[in-house]
């Protein structure tokens, strides 16, 4: 790959005042399995008994688990009808190898500490949650046997608390709304019951029409930025490794005919961004009716304004589900769920069931956070450079710095260019490119600073990412929750540093946030937060974010503890109201002139005085 430079400064010279740091060791580009085609590990090793790997020994991770070889359940039927499907896919031509769709065997458990994941509390809501046990081990829960191996071999033994839960309930059925922790393993949690799911119900009858049939996909997944949806896709593939299930992506900004030639192949599972899925949807490129899934990820930014009006036309207007017999199953994820958000997603959704695991909204205390305060000019910048030399992590980790303008991003990757420093840029007036590049160039550690805006805030998961500096903070609380999740992931440690000033809105619910995770508090906060609570009390009324809703507990529970309370209050008052009428009514009797006692003449009775 060409060494990333600045579109603007492209054709000048590479940052000379400081050295190139020495890079963490580089990973191994991942290559093509030169075995014999046939020596494939998924026509082999899956299938036969020692076929395929030589030697095939114990120690291997893909079988560490218990080794499918020997279970003899492999040829499943649920899965040879995926395998043999005929929608115009030719059998083969569409299949990655191992290598290629795993990468190189990492860490058993990603380095995750699970017994301190398992002290997370996990709250189900919603009508028969409790029907649905949650699963202690992957094995356990008796998954189809390539899903269990393709989970072997990405290397994870054990469930996190979301995939635990998250997982029964999808492949029992319902609806999901699901609320959990940055980095914490949410496309697992919604990609293997999916495909779990399709795997048990085997294909629908969707192309026995003549002629070359149009990709009817069974689940679709939305993202909104591109970047996560092919991220997601390629987790999406390792799942589905071998299993029949095709996996494919649509996103702007790529070559649209290329994208068809793909789908055509066999489009199964499609990850999509909703710009370009509703362009494939009006041009007819692409049938919906056979959708079973509908997942949103990153769900509360999938209906919040941006997004919410062509999400409502797919779901709405494209004939999404229409061929089902059955109810369409819908899923939603994310670490935030603003109440009014999910008064929203109730509208796409039936009946579902609410997963909030940790604290509501709340951040990772794997993340050390830190607050500076830094007003708005040029000393902010010169302080940039300073604050990040200072705590630059160790070589082989990345630095992630957010800004709010694209123009900021540009200026600033200039300005730290110029300092000497490697660093990358990415924002949406880049073209997808130059995006590519400058995300290809930060993961490989060559720039291992990436200047960015909230394009890359939600779901990128880049293990080594060390520091997050939010050199502008954040509009919104929930924004800056995602952001610096993109360190300390899957229970690894992380730093974030972030310039306040009087701009920021939300001071007191991020005091909050800190404290609920562990971290130092910082005194001015609090004195910042009084002066802005004028703004801070007209910022509330208007909604998205920062306002105390900006987490994730079922609003439905909240309003059922808030209609609670409510009946309890007109109670209290019908019977206030009730004992202050008697009162007065008392009183009043009380009050009436008393007659003055008459005199009664002896042997006369005035009771029938009024007849
Ligand atoms: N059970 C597991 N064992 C080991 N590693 C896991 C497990 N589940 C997920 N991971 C790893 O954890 C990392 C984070 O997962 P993922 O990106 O799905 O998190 P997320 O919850 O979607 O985060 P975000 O809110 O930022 O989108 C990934 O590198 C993934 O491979
Ligand atoms: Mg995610």
């Amino acid at each position: 790959m060409a060494p990333y430079v600045p579109p603007h400064m492209r054709g000048g010279a590479a940052p000379a005042a400081e050295e190139k740091k020495p890079q963490r060791e580089p990973e191994r580009a991942p290559q093509r399995d030169d075995r014999p085609a046939n020596d494939d590990v998924r026509y082999s090793a899956p299938k036969s008994n020692g076929g395929g790997y030589s030697g095939g020994n114990n120690d291997d991770i893909r079988y560490a688990s218990g080794d499918i070889r020997s279970e003899g359940r492999l040829d499943s039927k649920s899965t040879k009808g995926w395998h043999a499907r005929q929608d115009g896919r030719r059998p083969g031509m569409n299949d990655l190898s191992e290598l290629d769709t795993f990468g190189e065997k990492k860490e058993r458990g990603g380095g995750i500490d699970f017994d301190q994941y398992d002290k997370i509390p996990v709250e189900v809501t919603g009508e028969g949650g409790d029907q649905y046990p949650p699963m202690s081990t992957f094995s356990e829960f008796k998954l189809a046997d390539e899903l269990r191996w393709n989970l072997n071999r990405c290397g994870y033994d054990r469930p996190t608390p979301i995939q635990k839960y998250a997982i029964p309930i999808v492949v029992g059925g319902r609806d999901l709304m699901a609320c959990a922790q940055t980095g914490s393993g949410k496309t697992c949690a919604f990609m293997v019951p999916c495909i779990e799911s399709l795997l048990r119900s085997g294909p629908p009858n969707s192309n026995n029409s003549r002629g070359r049939p149009v990709p009817s996909p069974c689940a679709l997944v939305l993202a909104p930025t591109r970047e996560l949806a092919l991220q997601i896709h390629e987790e999406s593939l390792k799942f589905a490794y071998n299993t029949g299930v095709q996996s494919k992506i649509i996103y702007g900004g790529a070559d649209i005919r290329d994208q068809l030639r793909e789908m055509g192949k066999g489009t199964d599972i499609l990850v999509a961004t909703p710009g370009r899925l509703t362009d494939f949807i009006s041009r007819e490129s692409v049938d919906m009716a056979w959708t079973q899934f509908l997942i949103l990820d990153e769900a509360d930014r999938m209906l919040d304004m941006g997004f919410e009006p062509q999400v409502r036309e797919i779901v709405m207007r494209s004939g999404l589900s229409r061929k089902l017999e059955h109810p369409r199953q819908n899923m939603m994820f994310s670490a935030t769920f603003a109440g009014a958000v999910q008064k929203m997603a109730g509208d796409f959704m039936i009946d579902y069931l609410f997963i909030t695991v940790g604290r509501v909204g709340s951040c990772s205390e794997t993340i050390t956070q830190t607050l500076l305060y830094a007003q708005d000019g040029v000393g902010k910048t010169r302080a940039l450079e300073k604050v990040y030399r200072e705590n630059a992590p160790p070589d082989g980790f990345l630095t992630v710095i957010f800004v709010d303008t694209k123009r900021k991003a540009d200026e600033i990757e200039d300005d730290l260019w110029k300092s000497g420093l490697r660093v990358c840029a990415i924002h949406g007036d880049r073209d997808q490119t130059q995006r590519e590049q400058a995300l290809e160039a930060f993961k490989s550690g060559e720039n291992p600073i990436l200047v960015a805006t909230d394009v890359a805030a939600r779901g990128l998961d880049i293990s080594n990412v060390g520091l997050v500096i939010n050199f502008d903070m954040p509009k919104h609380m929930d924004d800056y929750v995602h952001r610096i999740g993109r360190t300390g992931r899957a229970g690894k440690r992380g730093a974030a540093i972030g310039f306040v000033n009087e701009k920021c809105r939300y001071c007191t619910e991020l005091a909050e946030l800190l404290r609920g995770a562990n971290q130092e508090v910082p005194g001015w906060l609090g004195q910042l937060a009084k002066e802005n609570s004028d703004n801070y009390a007209s910022f509330k009324g208007k909604g998205k974010g920062g306002g105390p809703n900006f987490g994730g507990k079922d609003v439905r529970e909240t309003s059922k503890a808030a209609k609670a309370a409510e009946e309890e209050q007109k109670k209290k008052d019908e019977e206030k109201k009730q004992a202050e009428e008697a009162a007065a009514k008392k009183k009043k009797e009380n009050e009436r002139p008393k007659s003055p006692p008459r005199e009664v003449p002896d042997g006369w009775d005035d009771s029938d005085d009024d007849a």
